[in-house]
């Protein structure tokens, strides 16, 4: 079988100790560090910007996924791939237009990433597949971590596994499908089984009985 990728969240790790907590996920062999950028408009919470961004870059070599939960979305974007962003994705509700924004992605050397709420139809994902490098289906309502998996995503995850595969096998670039939300050792195989390839993980990660000794256990428990 494929190997996945995970991403854990920073959302529920130690915003004291950030730089220690990116070299940590590194240690343990994360693939993705999961960045959520929450802005009280879009969704109803705040979290961080850029400038923290910048200041984790250091500490880790290993991709920055930013997940834009923020309106509007498009001056943001110079800002994160400045900031050492790899990929950034973003809410098309966010963007009045979606396939300008993600150009600008791209243009500015990051992947671009198209992020679905849990009642947001990926109609839209077929007029933009040539411009995607990332899908990211939320399985939470955005805005928080530490929420329970919606089990209809997994139904929206086949879906979209569908499209993707359709498209890579007429020729065209590969795209990762990314899930969020209530992702944790119980229920990965069921995810990954129905199509998910990458996955964030916040809670699951750094909210786990044994996470002060480290996160090798918990990341090989979830790759199982
Ligand atoms: C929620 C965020 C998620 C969150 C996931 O709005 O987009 O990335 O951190 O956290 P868990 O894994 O705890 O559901
Ligand atoms: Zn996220």
């Amino acid at each position: 079988s494929q190997a996945i990728r995970l991403a854990p969240s920073l959302l529920s790790a130690d915003f004291a100790r950030l730089g220690e907590e990116v070299r940590a996920i590194e240690a343990a062999g994360a693939d993705l560090v999961h960045f959520d950028v929450m802005d009280n408009h879009y969704v109803p919470n705040l979290t961080v910007g850029p400038l923290v961004c910048e200041a984790i870059r250091p500490h880790t070599t290993i991709p920055i996924d930013v997940h834009l939960m923020v309106e509007p979305v498009d001056a943001l974007v110079p800002l994160f791939a400045k900031a050492g962003a790899a990929i950034i994705s973003f809410h098309p509700e966010a963007s009045r237009h979606v396939d300008r924004t993600l150009g600008m992605i791209r243009e500015l050397g990051c992947k671009a990433g198209l992020a679905f709420n849990p009642a947001t139809p990926l109609a839209l994902l077929e007029h933009v597949l040539d411009k995607v490098d990332l899908v990211l289906l939320m399985s939470v309502n955005p805005g928080f971590g530490g929420q329970k998996f919606i089990p209809g995503t997994l139904a929206k995850l086949r879906q979209a596994r569908t499209l993707i595969d359709a498209h890579v096998a007429a020729g065209g670039q590969p795209i990762w499908l990314q899930v969020d939300g209530g992702v944790n050792a119980q229920n990965i195989g069921t995810i990954r089984a129905a199509g998910a390839d990458t996955f964030v993980a916040g809670n699951a990660v750094f909210g786990a009985p044994d996470a002060d000794r480290g996160y090798h256990t918990i990341l090989r428990r979830l790759r199982a």
